[in-house]
């Protein structure tokens, strides 16, 4: 399962990136807004750190099928890397329309803010390469996000869609788990819950006795590096 951040901020993306396996970063206008600076230069950014392989995918903002088409091709001028930048695109009708056209020409688009399987079995047929299920806000809604990205699955595997799911909205480490469970293929998370994945209290005090207890054999501040091999 690939791994995104969801995030715009260039530290905290930096900070996650050295430390987890990280496939790309995502964005919509909101995490964009959340930076205050100019939407281009924070993703020219973001591009220039995570290198030419990996995905970064950003959003068109207008609400027609034409417009949203020569936003996706200017994005795409200004951002380069056709193959690993992603144009997302909300699946309302005039964003079906905007997927076949850009889909068409080559470009990669996602299928994003989908709420329940029909709107990504139209996104499917609309050519998307990914659709965004929102899992957190989908649970909000009194539905069940893991349930609607796994019946989104059913639906691309029973029809042999090349559409892949790129789940999105999580405020748990078990939204996450359930999904890698279930051979989703990508999620996005925001920096919070992607170091969420790994918190424990257990390890972390694990770790501490194993230091400890090392420190009591062989001295403070030794480790295997250091402590003398032949005494
Ligand atoms: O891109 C969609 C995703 O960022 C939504 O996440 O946490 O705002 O529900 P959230």
């Amino acid at each position: 399962m690939k791994l995104l951040i969801d995030d715009a901020n260039i530290e905290r993306i930096k900070h996650i990136c050295e430390f987890y396996p990280i496939d790309g970063v995502t964005t919509n206008p909101s995490i964009l807004a959340k930076e205050g600076r100019n939407p281009y230069l924070v993703l020219k950014e973001i591009r220039e750190f995570i290198g030419p392989d990996a995905e970064l995918h950003a959003q068109v903002i207008s609400l027609t099928a034409e417009e949203m088409v020569k936003e996706g091709r200017h994005m795409v001028e200004i951002l380069g890397e056709k193959a690993k930048t992603f144009i997302k695109i909300p699946t309302i009708p005039e964003g079906l329309k905007a997927m076949r056209m850009l889909s068409r020409e080559g470009y990669k688009v996602t299928a994003t803010a989908i709420y329940n399987p029909l709107q990504a079995y139209l996104a499917a047929k609309s050519g998307a390469d990914y659709a965004a299920p929102y899992i957190n806000r989908i649970d909000n809604l009194g539905s069940n996000g893991i349930q609607v990205a796994r019946t989104m699955q059913d639906i691309f595997v029973s029809s042999g869609y090349k559409t892949r799911i790129l789940a999105a909205s999580f405020k748990n480490s078990l939204q996450v788990q359930e999904l890698c469970e279930s051979g989703i293929r990508a999620v996005t998370v925001a920096p919070d819950v992607i170091e969420g994945l790994i918190k424990h209290p257990c390890v972390d005090s694990a770790d501490v006795t194993f230091v400890h207890d090392f420190e009591n054999l062989c001295g403070e501040g030794k480790t295997m590096l250091n402590c003398e091999p032949n005494k």
